[in-house]
């Protein structure tokens, strides 16, 4: 908001709770057109109506864990005009997943928001039976080690929807134990884009 050689036209933030919508409206700057939408995200997104053969813009998605629904995602590719950063919550994803389970005993709570995030039951590919446990006639399944997995799923999951607009590099984002809390990707918007947005993402991931 800062910038002023080449500003934007508008800045939009969307912000559910509504003490924080308060607060940020006192990031009002003069002569900058903002707008601040109390609002469920998603539900946003997903109504926002432009000409898209116009606009063009930076989305950023800024959840604190699993808000983001894959719906929203779809949503976004189909406007082919907003380059889109995504903190993918790698942390709270991999919770909602422990190590061991017995098949199907994730709480129906979880296999809903599992669903919402990956748009399908995709993460169920990242369990497999114990050949151990089910040699002794147990069925146990056990999900792959680390996190690799889990996100390798959701990126191959933008791959297809993006095409070549997703960047396949990105960034995980660490607490100070040196565990993952977010990976962050980066998706562009317009088509005819690609180079020039891949080439300033790359440059941003480089350096965070
Ligand atoms: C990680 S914080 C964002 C911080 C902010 N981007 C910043 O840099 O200060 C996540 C924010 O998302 C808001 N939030 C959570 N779920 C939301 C939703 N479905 N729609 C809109 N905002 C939501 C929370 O109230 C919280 O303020």
């Amino acid at each position: 908001m800062d910038i002023d050689d080449k500003p934007f036209d508008e800045y939009i933030f969307v912000e559910k709770d509504q003490d924080r919508c308060i607060q940020l409206k006192l990031l009002k700057r003069n002569n900058k057109n903002i707008q601040i939408e109390n609002e469920d995200a998603n539900n946003f997104l997903q109504n926002l109506q432009k000409d898209w053969r116009r606009c063009r813009g930076v989305l950023f998605l800024d959840p604190f864990a699993t808000e983001v629904e894959w719906a929203t995602i779809e949503k976004i590719a189909s406007y082919k005009a907003l380059d889109t950063w995504i903190l993918f919550p790698t942390s709270a994803i991999a919770r909602m997943l422990p190590r061991e389970r017995e098949p199907d005993s994730i709480s129906p709570k979880w296999v809903n928001r599992l669903n919402r995030i990956y748009g399908d039951e995709s993460w169920r590919g990242l369990y497999s039976i114990d050949p151990q446990l089910s040699l002794f006639g147990g069925e146990q399944q056990q999900r792959q080690e680390g996190i690799n997995g889990l996100i390798s799923i959701y990126k191959n999951k933008l791959a297809q929807l993006f095409d070549d607009r997703f960047l396949n590099r990105s960034r995980t984002l660490k607490n100070s134990n040196n565990s993952a809390l977010f990976e962050f990707l980066f998706c562009v918007g317009n088509p005819n884009g690609i180079g020039p947005a891949k080439r300033i993402a790359e440059y941003i991931l480089k350096d965070l």
